[in-house]
């Protein structure tokens, strides 16, 4: 960096307030609030299992809390510091820092996590710029777009901060590795679940938490692909953004069932679709009778499989992502040559392995 470089980031750094975006339970809360809001009676359920989430669930921390990670092998102050990115405020990320935060834990590495508050690649940038003013050591990001966080991630790998993508790739960057799930295949793999359960026919609507990740697109792309392979009576009838957002989703649900009547299937890419589109089906008596199946496994994902409502899901492997961030930035610092992708896999979840699948995960990991 050159000198004025140097002093430009200084100036821009004091004029900047510490970064301290909302955090986890916070977040948790307000995606609760906001599904609250709805006066969907399912909705009201919905808010209130969230709001225990974010209640019980006090394992994000951030500014406020900036020693409690400390290592145990290192002493105060030495300690590397690891950052945490998501695409923004969404409990999906819990089990990621879960695992960052427990690996950092084992290594002597200082934690930190930052979200945005909205999934905007604008605020994405903001969050990773200030990341780079303070000097941290390495940064796992959550990409929200792959040509819009390249130049922000070139400006941290010339400031000499190891930066690694996890979750959500951005494949034009610098980032040094992708960890997470492969997605065309993960994509693919959810069609081929999907199309036994409608046995091959019928209309199916996707749902998609924001249109620029290439995350979500690849699992779009391989969704798509294995529906013309082994069901070209399956068709897509509509793909939509809920750019994230659990009441989006739910407005844009009930959209889907006025437009197309005949909709036999509804397939979420991103982790809020079964929550909100079983909160919508619910409400219109629906629940069973379209079948709804997509990504993840959050708490009410799971509820939903119980009570029939989602078919299935299929989980990632985030406390895995959250774990092997920490270690292979690590490996990064020490000069190691990282693989350009680590494929942490996926689970197809029923009624079957709903209640044991998450110990069989977490085995992996000596805590
Ligand atoms: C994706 C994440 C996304 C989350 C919430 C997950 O399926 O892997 O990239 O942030 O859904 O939309």
């Amino acid at each position: 960096m050159t000198r004025s470089q140097g002093a430009k980031r200084k100036a821009l750094s004091a004029r900047r307030k510490a970064p301290c975006f909302p955090r986890l339970p916070l977040s948790a809360l307000r995606f609760a609030l906001c599904a609250g809001r709805l006066a969907l009676p399912a909705l009201r359920s919905l808010a209130l299992l969230l709001l225990t989430v974010a209640c019980s669930g006090l394992l994000i921390n951030g500014c406020a809390k900036k020693e409690a990670d400390q290592g145990a092998g290192q002493a105060k102050g030495k300690a590397k510091v690891f950052v945490m990115v998501p695409k923004g405020v969404h409990p999906y990320y819990e089990p990621c820092y879960e695992g960052f935060k427990d690996a950092a834990a084992k290594y002597g590495v200082k934690a930190e996590y930052r979200a945005a508050k909205a999934f905007e690649v604008p605020q994405q940038v903001e969050v990773i710029e200030n990341l780079i003013a303070r000097h941290v050591d390495g940064l796992a990001i959550s990409a929200l777009d792959d040509q819009g966080l390249a130049p922000v991630i070139e400006e941290a790998t010339q400031a000499g901060i190891k930066v690694i993508t996890f979750d959500a790739p951005a494949p034009s960057s610098r980032a040094m590795s992708y960890i997470g799930t492969m997605n065309e295949a993960a994509g693919y793999a959810g069609a081929e679940q999907l199309i036994k359960v409608v046995q091959g026919e019928g209309e199916v609507a996707v749902l998609q938490g924001g249109l620029g990740a290439p995350n979500l697109n690849d699992r779009y792309k391989g969704f798509e692909r294995c529906l013309k392979e082994k069901a070209p009576n399956l068709r897509i009838v509509a793909r939509e953004d809920e750019q994230g957002k659990i009441d989006l989703t739910v407005n844009k649900t009930e959209a889907l069932l006025q437009a197309h009547p005949n909709l036999k299937a509804i397939f979420g890419v991103s982790a809020e679709v079964c929550p909100g589109a079983a909160a919508a089906l619910k409400q219109q008596g629906k629940a069973g009778a379209i079948i709804l199946a997509g990504f993840d496994d959050l708490p009410d994902t799971l509820a939903g499989i119980r009570s029939g409502v989602v078919n299935f899901c299929i989980a990632q492997r985030t406390y895995k992502m959250g774990w092997l961030s920490v270690e292979k930035l690590l490996d990064a610092i020490d000069g190691k040559a990282l693989p350009k992708e680590i494929d942490t896999g996926v689970l197809v979840i029923s009624k079957d392995n709903v209640d044991t699948y998450m110990q069989d995960m977490k085995k992996e990991f000596a805590k």
